[in-house]
């Protein structure tokens, strides 16, 4: 059962990204074009430093799957581009193997295959402390996800209908584990009063995770005998839209959902993102052409994000905070309605640093 659904799941997502470039919010975001960018391309580093993380690229393919002989396929695959490009991996929900340890390598392989990278296991926000370390251990993961996913679980047939104990067991589990946690939405976004929840629980990072990319109503409702929840399909927050929204929280974010080519990595990073990642776009990728095309994939995206930034003049991702951005359409009336200041954006990089705030995620400008 568990099995079917894990294969469902990317049958149905790939589906949706054999669109390519749809409109999204992040077209709502755009640069103020500066034409004396006044660096090098040698001078750009890309590292990224969150949350106790250090990633030599703000770049990471997000959690998807395992669980089955195919998606254990897929996985061995993912884990093998990861190490050839040097981006970091998650796996996909880890329950499976909790429900039968026999699937435990459909998961592993990841390790195997990347022995020296940064790969993020990743269990649902009911897990159990023991649960938890089991996942970090048989991956040897150097962080946990966990995914809040309330949505997805209500338009799905067999989800969860019980979601008080979420909030207690992410507290436990932040006290429970030693490596860093990471929680994330899949789809729907996190608003600001989620993150200053979160915040509050003890964990460290946040992935966002907003809409416009992989819809899980979609899919869950595509997984029915009767799409019933059909009208769910447009739910959430877009995933600049939560950035914005998360401005001035004192908690590092990820940026994925909906991000489709460098300049979306690059909007999520101005924006306010330490990394940013996809799954859908690089799922279909590996499916339809195997590791060299995503490995292709990701080191175009590596040197597109590279020249992006120093057109734009930003040494480093957090530099690309001080870079004026414009915010258009449909984003600009979220942040209107949500009290969200948008004009100092689009002409900070004149101004001191009194619209900043600094943590170790490097200065991120910010004031509502
Ligand atoms: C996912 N996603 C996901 N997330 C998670 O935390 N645990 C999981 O098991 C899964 N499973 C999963 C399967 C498949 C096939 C896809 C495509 C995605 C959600 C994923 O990590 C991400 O949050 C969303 O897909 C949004 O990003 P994209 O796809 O728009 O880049």
């Amino acid at each position: 059962m568990i099995a079917e659904r894990k294969d469902a799941h990317v049958r149905f997502a790939t589906e949706q990204h054999r669109q390519r470039n749809v409109y999204n919010q992040f077209d709502d975001v755009s640069f103020v074009h500066h034409a004396l960018s006044g660096i090098d391309r040698s001078d750009v580093s890309l590292a990224t430093r969150f949350g106790g993380i250090e990633w030599q690229v703000p770049l990471y393919i997000n959690a998807m799957t395992g669980g089955s002989p195919k998606t254990g396929v897929i996985n061995r695959d993912l884990a093998i581009a990861a190490r050839e490009t040097g981006v970091s991996i998650a796996t996909g929900s880890m329950s499976p193997y909790f429900a039968d340890e026999s699937v435990a390598d459909t998961f592993s392989v990841m390790r195997k295959e990347n022995p020296d990278g940064f790969i993020l296991a990743n269990v649902n926000a009911n897990a159990t402390v023991e649960k938890a370390r089991r996942a970090v251990d048989l991956l040897q993961a150097d962080a946990l996800q966990i995914h809040v996913n309330v949505v997805q679980e209500t338009v799905m047939p067999e989800g969860d209908r019980s979601f008080a104990s979420w909030g207690p067991r992410i507290e436990e589990i932040a006290a429970g584990v030693d490596v860093p946690l990471i929680v994330k939405e899949v789809g729907f976004g996190l608003s600001r009063e989620t993150l200053l929840q979160l915040q509050k629980m003890g964990v460290r990072v946040a992935d966002v995770s907003g809409s416009g990319g992989t819809n899980f109503a979609r899919i869950e409702n595509d997984r029915r005998d009767q799409p019933d929840y059909s009208y769910l399909n447009g739910w959430g927050q877009s995933t600049p839209a939560c950035l914005l929204d998360a401005q001035g929280v004192d908690l590092p974010v990820l940026a994925s959902g909906g991000v489709r080519h460098p300049l979306d990595v690059v909007r999520a990073l101005a924006l306010g993102a330490s990394a940013a990642g996809a799954s859908g776009l690089f799922l279909k990728t590996v499916l339809d052409g195997g590791v060299p095309a995503l490995v292709s994939l990701l080191s175009s995206w590596i040197d597109q994000v590279k020249a992006l930034m120093t057109a734009l003049g930003a040494r480093t991702p957090a530099g690309l905070t001080r870079c004026d951005v414009l915010v258009h359409g449909d984003l600009r009336a979220f942040c209107t309605d949500r009290g969200i200041e948008t004009r100092w954006l689009a002409t900070r990089s004149q101004s001191d640093s009194t619209n900043s705030y600094s943590t170790d995620h490097e200065t991120i400008g910010g004031t509502r």
